[in-house]
């Protein structure tokens, strides 16, 4: 089976190549973009942390997330294709489920760590503590059969990017 980071490659280069990653990745989103953005991470994370088990209890990401729309203080738009990632998830074995957390855990711990000075506000969702501990828990029960959930998570990703591009 081919290693999971590598059946994710094509999909992960594409949603880093999206347009609204790339201005976020400049610093160039406003801060109601961002609150947008924020909003559906909240929709995510919450929806994981709310029916599943993390590999561990540090990859927390709620409040963190709340705290930054709160700082921003602007009511985020809602985009749909979130509503539909959700809806998905919630009906995933936490078996399943654990490829949605690699993948959208992973994403902050790596690509998040570059974010976190481009964003608006003090970007508390990309602070963590422990990032070894972390990494190693993911690590720990990573499977490469996890890369058919990893890439339809990785679809629902880019149609969330290719819907915030065009709320505002
Ligand atoms: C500007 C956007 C992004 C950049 C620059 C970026 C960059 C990176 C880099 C450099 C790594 C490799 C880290 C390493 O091996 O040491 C990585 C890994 C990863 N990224 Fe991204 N990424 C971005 C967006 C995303 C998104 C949107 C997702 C999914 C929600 C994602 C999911 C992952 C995952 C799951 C890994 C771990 C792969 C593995 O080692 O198994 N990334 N990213």
């Amino acid at each position: 089976m081919i290693p999971l980071k590598e059946a994710i490659a094509v999909r992960h280069s594409k949603a880093e190549k999206m347009p609204f990653n790339q201005r976020m990745f400049k610093g160039e989103l406003s801060a109601s973009e961002y609150a947008n953005y924020l909003k559906t991470q909240w929709d995510i994370f919450n929806t994981i942390e709310s029916q599943f088990t993390l590999p561990h209890p540090g990859f927390e990401r709620s409040q963190a997330i709340k705290s930054d729309l709160e700082e921003l203080g602007i009511e985020p738009k809602q985009v749909m294709v979130a509503d539909t990632y959700v809806a998905f998830l919630k009906r995933l074995s936490q078996e399943d489920a654990n490829a949605h957390i690699y993948l959208n855990y992973l994403a902050l711990l790596f690509g998040g760590q570059m974010m976190k000075t481009k964003v608006p506000g003090s970007g508390k969702m990309y602070a963590f503590e422990q990032v070894p501990e972390l990494v190693a828990s993911v690590r720990a029960i990573q499977k490469d059969s996890w890369a058919g959930q990893a890439n339809l998570g990785l679809d629902f990703i880019i149609d969330i990017f290719r819907d915030l591009e065009t709320l505002n």
